[in-house]
């Protein structure tokens, strides 16, 4: 007599299935799901350097297709400039307390950072203090920076192989400006360069405000009688950084104080946003956020 009743017990786990996925008039806890995405980068308020955030957004959307895309800036500084000039971006917060009013029970929210630094760790506060909220939505994964992991390492040195500059001679160096911060997270920069010179000796990195400095580079640039030098931004955007810092005229940018030891700098400004090896690494993790979303 046993087949009754686990006939019985399978119908009723049916039943259940059927009442617990379909919308439940009256009860928020039965909502449909509805998934979206949202992109959260630092912002820039320059406009030629939107275009790289621009550029992911339509790689997100080939890669993911049918899932609606919203947009956050994490600086609160970018943002307020922006607002000055009339264009509004979203905090993570608002963004997120936004989808949910919008119904939206299931969002994988992607760092567009580099490192895991203060921005990200601001970035999973919020995402947690929004997490259950009541009405709110019910699930939020959030997908890792572009620097995370030693895999993440491998493959984003191999990224900056494939897309050094194609003129670039045999001597001649690259180096790239990262931004570096006081959090620890900063070693993810040292740390890529033991990876870089793994695979080419004359490719470096150095930061705008911390370790690897400038000047330890430009040391081993003059050791090694280097005379032409490359300098692209490691940030998702070439923005103020990229323009004043790294390209600019002013005495202390890192072309004057290159050109000044008598190298040729040759600056490329192309964030890694704008680049398909680098966003498909943050593409790839946002992959891992949507799957874990699945589940
Ligand atoms: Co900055």
């Amino acid at each position: 007599m046993k087949t009754p009743s686990c006939v019985c017990g399978v119908s009723i786990f049916f039943l259940f299935l059927f009442f617990s996925t379909h919308a439940w008039a009256g009860h928020d806890t039965a909502r449909p799901a509805k998934k979206g995405i949202l992109l959260v980068a630092f912002g820039t308020t320059v406009p030629e350097a939107k275009t790289a955030l621009d550029q992911i957004e339509s790689q997100v959307a080939t890669r993911f297709p049918g899932l609606p895309i919203y947009w956050a800036y994490s600086s609160r500084q970018v943002r307020s400039t922006l607002a000055d000039s009339g264009t509004h971006y979203d905090s993570v917060a608002t963004a997120l307390a936004r989808m949910a009013d919008e119904g939206f029970t299931h969002v994988a929210v992607q760092s567009l950072h580099t490192i895991p630094g203060a921005e990200f760790q601001g970035l999973r506060e919020t995402v947690t203090a929004m997490t259950g909220l009541p009405k709110g939505i019910k699930h939020i994964e959030l997908g890792q920076p572009l620097l995370s992991s030693h895999e993440d390492l491998v493959a984003c040195a191999q990224a900056i192989m494939d897309t050094l500059p194609e003129k670039r001679g045999p001597k001649d160096a690259v180096l790239l400006m990262g931004h570096g911060t006081h959090h620890p997270a900063n070693v993810y920069y040292p740390g890529l360069q033991y990876y870089l010179w793994q695979l080419d000796p004359l490719v470096f990195i150095a930061t705008v405000e911390s370790a690897p400095f400038v000047d330890d580079v430009r040391r081993t640039l003059q050791s090694r009688k280097v005379q032409t030098v490359y300098l692209m931004p490691f940030m998702a955007v070439a923005g103020d950084h990229a323009r004043n810092d790294m390209a600019g005229p002013e005495e202390d940018s890192w072309t004057s104080i290159l050109t000044s030891d008598g190298l040729t700098c040759i600056p490329v400004l192309r964030g890694t946003g704008e680049r398909e090896a680098f966003v498909r690494l943050w593409l790839d993790h946002l992959h891992i956020a949507l799957e874990r979303l699945a589940q």
